[in-house]
């Protein structure tokens, strides 16, 4: 194995899991491979405490003149849940069929460890970089990353930078360069439906008092017209129209046709909003969605049972100039104007962020296509995308920089999911691309 690869290896190994309190340890432990290993890099390095998760800031020997770049990456992952469903271990990393598998291997590991072996050959061969260097390596993105923006603040002036890079994001098919220039929003709710004070029998009840089982589904149904529209009053007031230029660039991008995304989701159709192709639905338009449901009986067999209690979490995935807060506003209105007869809703906002948009035609975004037709070979395509990575957004109104997306997760990667992967060849690639790019933003002007 080369020791690139292995050095990926050690950090995937492990079980950094922001959101579970019982591996707040791992995380730490995490956090302290890096801080080694920029240090074995000559690079000043410091382990920030904040409330929860440290986060890793790394820096070059600034130099007077020269651009500053700094790179964002998390190395907190997602729950591994359901865990029987992978085909090897979670953190116990394996390369076959040509990907590295683990939880963590595209999101994010992989895609910024790329970038830190790049610095690293270029400062083994060269002695130096041809920019003034920022890594920021926090542990709570999967988390809303609670802490990063007070932590923002607070170094405001030591976080200064021209131009800020990050692989976090998709490239849209094996071999298409892909430039991000945008990202969705994100609002997040859980709602919790109440009836009787306690389980009943449904035959002797049932017919009598509401369900609130039946009442979550009224009420999650109530969210879409039969058009594939969000139903909630005001959801799109903000919403602006998507450019011509853009759904015209947008419907050469390979890889997003019907029989594409049908492929990598394995659904038996196509759905959303009337009008719009699969790349508008996902990158242009707000969405509403339910990430999970309970109440009644989930066990073998059948139970008679009229449940006290339900419940659902949602999420809206925003676009520019729709704000989070107002738009999960409008979702508690409608709710609460929706709700059957016979139950109570108790609403409890989650975490949420703001969209991103920037141009990607700017000299940095020139200076990223440039690198990424470098290395790949042809022209990138131009993207926005359907995640959200909140801080970016957070990253421009605080430090004032534009982020360019150098997005190496496949779409087969499974990210989030069970057997999440990362090719051997665009963690090379990754690697590749950040050389070029640190030596492209140096001479940009
Ligand atoms: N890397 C993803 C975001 C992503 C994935 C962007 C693919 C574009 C393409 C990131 O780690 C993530 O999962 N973000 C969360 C948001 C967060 C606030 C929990 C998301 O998008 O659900
Ligand atoms: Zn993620």
């Amino acid at each position: 194995m080369t020791p690139a690869l292995e050095d990926l290896f050690a950090v995937l190994r492990f079980p950094s899991i922001s959101t579970d309190s019982n591996h707040a340890a791992d995380v730490r432990a995490c956090a302290n491979w890096y801080v080694a290993k920029f240090q074995s890099m000559g690079l000043a390095v410091e382990l920030c405490e904040t409330a929860k998760h440290p986060i890793v800031v790394a820096k070059n020997e600034p130099v007077a003149g020269r651009k500053t770049v700094l790179i964002y990456g998390h190395y907190d992952v997602q729950p591994v849940d359901p865990l029987e469903l992978w085909d090897s271990e979670p953190f116990n990393p394996v390369i076959k069929d040509g990907k590295i598998w683990a939880r963590g291997s595209t999101d994010n590991k992989g895609q910024h460890m790329a970038h830190l072996l790049g610095v690293e050959e270029t400062l083994l061969e060269e002695g130096e970089l041809p920019v003034n260097l920022i890594f920021l390596l926090e542990g709570e993105e999967e988390i809303g990353s609670p802490n990063l923006p007070g932590f923002l603040e607070e170094r405001k002036e030591e976080l200064a930078c021209d131009i800020i890079a990050v692989s976090d994001t998709g490239m849209v098919a094996p071999g298409v360069p892909t430039l991000g220039y945008g990202l969705r929003g994100i609002t997040c709710c859980e709602v919790k439906v109440t009836g009787p004070d306690k389980d009943l029998h449904s035959g002797v009840y049932g017919g009598a008092v509401a369900n609130p089982a039946t009442a979550a589904a009224q009420l999650i149904a109530s969210l879409h017209d039969s058009e594939g529209r969000v139903a909630v009053a005001g959801f799109y007031d903000e919403v602006e129209d998507l450019a011509d230029w853009e759904r015209e660039m947008w419907s050469q991008v390979p890889g997003m046709d019907r029989q594409d995304v049908l492929e990598v989701t394995g659904s038996p159709d196509l759905f959303g909003e009337q009008g719009y192709s699969s790349a508008e639905r996902l990158w242009g338009r707000p969405t509403c969605e339910v990430n999970g449901m309970w109440g009644g009986y989930q066990g073998e067999g059948s139970k008679t049972v009229l449940p006290a209690e339900a419940g659902f979490k949602l999420s809206c995935r925003l676009v520019p100039d729709q704000d989070p807060v107002v738009v999960l506003e409008r979702v508690r209105k409608h709710l609460e104007a929706h709700t059957p007869i016979g139950v109570q809703i108790e609403f409890e906002a989650g975490h949420s962020g703001k969209a991103y948009v920037a141009d990607p035609h700017s000299e940095e975004g020139k200076a990223a296509q440039a690198a990424l037709e470098e290395v790949f070979g042809k022209a990138p395509v131009l993207i926005r995308e359907g995640g959200s990575i909140p801080i970016i957004q957070d990253m421009k109104e605080i430090l004032g920089a534009d982020t360019l997306m150098l997005g190496l997760a496949l779409p087969d990667c499974q990210i989030h999911s069970p057997n999440e992967n990362f090719t051997v060849e665009n963690f090379e690639a990754g690697i590749r691309l950040s050389r070029v790019l640190l030596k492209k933003l140096g001479t940009s002007s």
